[in-house]
């Protein structure tokens, strides 16, 4: 690890399913620093689930929720924060996480988010009569935005959590 990367808040970003909360969470306590998560302090703040706020106040108002939640975090300057997977996606979410942190891609495969996800109710963007290609269609889609991050790690499914995270100090 570059010392000085230690100094900036390391963004988890990629798909749902790629183990952005769960390497995040091996990585701060491998680095002794704090662990940070933009979708449990909305639902915290909101004293709702995620699939709570879609439904009530509908997306737009969680992705006003996400942006702020992403440049209050971003202020603490040291950490790991595990974003939600369309965080990435906006312009102004990239610009405080570059400004303010480095970021660092999840990148996992279709196959391996659809079987980490399919048996999970939680995310309302997948609460659709078909929800494999609804998935599909958000990963092709967002490839190429997750693909400008700072840095990236494979993930297979093969590799443990802790594996997950070994390889991310690396790049660091
Ligand atoms: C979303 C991913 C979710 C959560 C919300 C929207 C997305 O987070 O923020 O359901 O747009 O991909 P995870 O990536 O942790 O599932």
């Amino acid at each position: 690890v570059r010392h000085w990367k230690l100094h900036k808040t390391v963004v988890l970003v990629g798909m749902m399913g790629a183990g952005k909360t769960a390497v995040g969470k091996a990585l701060a306590a491998r680095l002794e620093v704090p662990f940070l998560d933009s979708d449990a302090e909305i639902e915290q703040a909101a004293n709702m689930s995620i699939a709570e706020i879609f439904a009530r106040d509908g997306e737009s108002f969680f992705r006003d929720r996400e942006t702020q939640v992403i440049n209050r975090l971003l202020e603490n300057r040291r950490g790991i924060l595990s974003t939600g997977g369309g965080a990435f996606l906006s312009e102004r979410n990239r610009a405080l996480i570059s400004e303010k942190g480095v970021s660092v891609w999840l990148d996992a495969e279709l196959p391996l988010l659809w079987n980490r996800v399919k048996h999970k109710d939680t995310r309302p963007l997948l609460r659709t009569d078909k929800p494999h290609a609804t998935l599909k269609a958000l990963y092709e889609a967002r490839v190429p935005v997750y693909a400008t991050a700072d840095l990236s790690v494979k993930a297979r499914s093969d590799y443990a959590i802790e594996t997950m995270a070994g390889k991310v100090v690396e790049t660091l």
